[in-house]
């Protein structure tokens, strides 16, 4: 069944702390990664969300089991594996489980994995996966949809990806921990997610050399044992909110955040107006009263400004008076959030991946979400108008945010999401 729609009264600030969930795209590999050790792991930053979900049913199909033994915190054990195959019910669901191929070709040294195809906003290309798995020995054919991969023997040799690649990183670097040969990967990607995914595997004892450089040197090791881990925050959720806290002019705190994680979103809103206070793990954002300038920006691989912050960053610059401009060459046709926050009287005009804004006062309106991030941005929307904006596609935001409603409310939002009506004795 899909959730109701979210109700936001906007038009008043924000105010107080709100603790930053743990992260959903460092969460969803380092759970794949799980299935590298035949002995317990246990995980703790595991937020609940649909797509975490999603992974462990993919996982539960492999072969691993799980218990959530806390909030956030959850023990995986994959003693054998089952199947070597992801099918495509599951892979069409989160283009994410893609990753599952490395893992597997790591631990049973085969897998057929379903074809991941676009999402909402467009194509969303794994040839530098494949290119990778062929270049380091492995063999891979594509057949009625799927890949079908098998390796011979360990991976071997090196490999220079031809853009910066998170999944793609991520896939080869699993591929590579078990064994006894040693690759190279070249032009890697230094996200964070790829940062955390290292570290989790080292703590089991992989042999990864490089973190957070763009060349790795990852040695392979017989096999991993068990441990414990804890997740990094979600920088994408504390951006989002730092975005909120810009939009509706308000004063928030984060806790549970890593300033370091979020510098080109902090700098950008240092740029219109907006005060920043970083501690250790808290970020005071201050827009109180302000006056914000219009910006231009342009999104890049981390440590660049993300294209996950890109639509929540066209709404509020769909409130700041005068010209702003809004590249994202990562996702070119990331931009279903434009039509809907037409709809709440914004002004964007769209030439290719360009979006100019000509800032102002957005209306209520009844709008829906086709993605996650565009769901995000018209949340925002939503915040910074007085009037009821009804925002449809829920099942989008319950992917990436947790128990949103009750979070913008802690921080004096109002924001409700009604159950959904039970049918009556009649029906
Ligand atoms: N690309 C290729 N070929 C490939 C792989 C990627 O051309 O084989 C291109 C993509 O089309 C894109 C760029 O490389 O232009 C970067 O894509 P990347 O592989 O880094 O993206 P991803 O690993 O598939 C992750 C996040 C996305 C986030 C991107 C970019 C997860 C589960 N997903 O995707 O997050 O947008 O990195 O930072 O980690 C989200 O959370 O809303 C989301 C979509």
């Amino acid at each position: 069944m899909q959730p109701t729609p979210l109700h936001i009264k906007g038009g008043r600030a924000l105010s107080g702390e709100i603790a930053v969930q743990p992260s959903k795209n460092a969460a969803l590999p380092i759970i794949v990664a799980s299935l590298l050790s035949s002995e317990p792991v246990t995980l703790h930053g595991v937020p609940r969300l649909s797509d975490v979900q999603t992974i462990l049913d993919l996982a539960q199909h492999i072969g691993t089991r799980h218990t959530w033994v806390g909030p956030h915190s959850l023990i995986l054990h994959t003693p054998e594996v089952l199947h070597t195959d992801a099918p495509y019910a599951l892979v069409s669901k989160m283009r994410a489980s893609f990753i599952i191929m490395g893992a597997l070709l790591a631990r049973a040294g085969a897998a057929t994995v379903s074809m991941p195809g676009g999402c909402a906003w467009g194509p969303r290309p794994v040839d530098q996966h494949v290119k990778a798995f062929r270049a380091l020995g492995v063999e891979v054919s594509e057949d009625g949809g799927n890949f079908d991969a098998r390796r011979a023997s360990s991976l071997n040799g090196r490999f220079v990806f031809e853009l910066l690649t998170v999944g793609g990183t991520q896939n080869a670097i699993l591929a590579a921990v078990l064994g006894d040969g040693t690759v190279t990967l070249e032009n890697a990607s230094i996200d964070t997610d790829v940062v955390d995914l290292i570290n989790f595997l080292n703590s089991l004892g992989a042999d990864i050399e490089g973190t957070g450089t763009n060349t790795l040197t990852i040695r392979g090791v017989p096999a991993l044992h068990g441990g414990e881990y804890t997740v990094i925050p979600d920088r994408i959720e504390a951006g989002t909110f730092m975005i909120a806290a810009a939009a509706t002019r308000s004063r928030i705190t984060l806790t549970n955040v890593r300033p370091d994680h979020l510098r080109a979103l902090s700098s950008k809103l240092m740029e219109m107006g907006v005060d920043i206070l970083e501690t250790d793990d808290r970020l005071v954002v201050d827009a109180e009263g302000r006056e914000l300038k219009p910006v231009n920006l342009t999104t890049q691989s981390f440590p660049g400004f993300p294209t996950d912050l890109q639509p929540q960053m066209s709404a509020l610059l769909a409130t700041v008076p005068g010209t702003s401009v809004v590249q994202d060459p990562v996702y070119p046709d990331r931009l279903t959030h434009v039509a809907e926050l037409h709809r709440m009287g914004a002004n964007i005009t769209v030439s290719g991946y360009t979006q100019v804004i000509q800032g102002g006062p957005l209306h209520a309106a009844p709008v829906k979400a086709a993605d996650l991030r565009a769901g995000a941005a018209l949340f925002i929307a939503a915040l910074t108008t007085p009037g009821e904006t009804v925002i449809d596609g829920v099942q989008y935001l319950n992917r990436g945010y947790e128990n949103l409603a009750e979070r913008l409310r802690s921080v004096g939002a109002n924001a409700v999401q009604p159950l959904p009506m039970l049918a009556s004795a009649m029906d």
